[in-house]
């Protein structure tokens, strides 16, 4: 069984790999699946700004392409002096496929600065169910 401090190692290498020249702003995210799997993602940022993609965008990709549908446990990592909270956008993304309980640890290279649950950075998510998601 793998522990939060896996979860940050993992999100520190992820952290380290991400492309953001336009923001110099790297972000690693990892989410633990249902499963027990870690999957994790950086930002890849683009000349053409908006073509961006988050760490947390990333994270999920990797997930649903491992297989998994349910997260339970999420980290997100950025540079100390930061409190990177997921954007509004991931905040949705998130919602697709983790409950109001799952918790969001934001974190710095040397460790957990905040957790919240996701219910409480998003408390009215747009769309489908968790349980239509993960049946999906
Ligand atoms: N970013 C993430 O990857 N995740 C977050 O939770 C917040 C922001 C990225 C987007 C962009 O590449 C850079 O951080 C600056 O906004």
């Amino acid at each position: 069984m793998t522990t939060l401090d896996d979860m940050l190692a993992l999100a520190r290498e992820a952290m380290a790999r991400a492309y953001a020249p336009y923001s110099d702003f790297p972000v690693g995210a990892v989410v633990r699946a249902s499963s027990g799997v870690l999957y994790s993602g950086c930002n890849v940022e683009n000349s053409a700004y908006p073509q961006g993609c988050c760490a947390e965008a990333s994270a999920i990709s990797a997930m649903i392409r491992g297989g998994d549908r349910r997260i339970v446990e999420i980290v997100v990592m950025a540079r100390s002096g930061s409190l990177c909270t997921p954007c509004g956008g991931c905040r949705q993304r998130l919602a697709e496929f983790a409950a109001d309980d799952v918790p969001v640890h934001v974190c710095n290279p040397d460790g957990v600065s905040r957790t919240f649950t996701l219910g409480e950075l998003l408390p009215h998510p747009f769309g489908l169910s968790i349980e239509r998601a993960a049946d999906g």
